[in-house]
């Protein structure tokens, strides 16, 4: 494929900070014709557009610092977009955030955070443009996944489940529009090393998400150049990386139960309560 598949696209990248979406604005810069940048860091959506004009002087580029956990913020983003006339050829729903450590543990801001910019203001946005490309008879929708979208993952309990949603959700919406003109993959990366685990990490003692073996790390190059080739082939799905496709592929024909043997091996037992001690089933009915 070559990325003049994108020439002259209206692209929005949600995310476009830092990681993944930063390198989506990087690549894409030489041949796209707009750019809607968003994240909350707006010193950083300033740098890239000073270096996404090097790259391309023609390009027009609105970078919109958003916080995308704020529902009426992301309305009144939608909003402008309506006004601004801009119409979106390209939209990549990349912007997200893990938490890692036992749920019970969690500190309810970081599951909600998770919950509404992985979840929420991905299918808002959706929503909200996916009516306009259907009007304008032409569009391709990216989400960006993960490979925990596959299988239920403890210590990262909350960003599982979500991703989870957002497979199901591009994979459905494929193929409600598969008689357009219109597309919808999904990408989902394993390990990319990006600012990712510094942000899922939480403070103070306990787990640390460590960085993947070296041989199941993809760099975010390649992750992008993976995803856009997608795109431009109207792949349903993508996992960058040889042998994380591989992985995912076992993953993906392992019964589960296996899968709950095999987190008890990686956990340990749960914990037991203390002998002697009885349950007292009709006080928890009560509860
Ligand atoms: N890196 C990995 O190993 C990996 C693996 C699988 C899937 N993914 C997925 O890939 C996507 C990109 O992650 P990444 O690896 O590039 O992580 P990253 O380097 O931490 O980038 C995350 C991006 O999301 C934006 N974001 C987070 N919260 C936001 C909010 N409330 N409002 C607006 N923007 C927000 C951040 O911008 P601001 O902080 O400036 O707002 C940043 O641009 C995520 O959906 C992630 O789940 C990553």
């Amino acid at each position: 494929m070559s990325i003049s598949y994108f020439a002259e696209c209206t692209v929005l990248i949600t995310g476009a900070s830092a990681g993944i979406g930063r390198e989506f604005a990087r690549q894409l810069a030489p041949v796209v014709s707009t750019m809607v940048l968003v994240a909350r860091r707006s010193d950083r959506l300033e740098t890239l557009e000073l270096e996404l004009k090097v790259i391309n002087p023609d390009l027009e580029i609105f970078p919109r610092p958003l916080d995308l956990r704020d529902h009426s913020e992301v309305e009144r983003f939608c909003d402008w977009l309506d006004e601004s006339g801009l119409a979106i050829d390209l939209l990549i729903n990349n912007a997200g955030l893990g938490d890692y450590g036992p749920f019970a543990d969690s500190e309810w801001e970081r599951i909600d955070a998770m919950l509404q910019v992985n979840i929420h203001a991905l299918t808002y946005l959706t929503y909200r443009i996916l009516p306009k490309m259907q009007r304008a008879g032409c569009g391709a929708i990216l989400n960006v996944s993960s490979t925990a979208s596959f299988l239920p993952v403890p210590n990262m309990a909350t960003y599982a489940a979500t991703k989870a949603y957002v497979t199901s959700l591009s994979e459905a919406l494929r193929a409600e529009l598969r008689n357009s003109n219109l597309t919808v993959t999904v990408l989902c990366p394993g390990p990319v090393p990006t600012e990712f685990a510094d942000v899922a990490n939480r403070a103070g003692p306990g787990g640390t998400l460590k960085v993947a073996p070296e041989i199941f790390t993809v760099p975010v190059q390649d992750v992008v150049r993976d995803a856009l080739n997608a795109v431009a082939r109207d792949r349903a799905r993508v996992v960058p990386g040889a042998l994380v496709n591989l992985a995912m592929t076992t993953v993906a024909f392992l019964p589960m139960f296996i899968k709950r043997l095999l987190y008890q091996l990686k956990l340990g037992q749960p914990a037991r309560p203390p002998e002697g001690h009885t349950p007292d089933y009709q006080a928890m009915g009560t509860r």
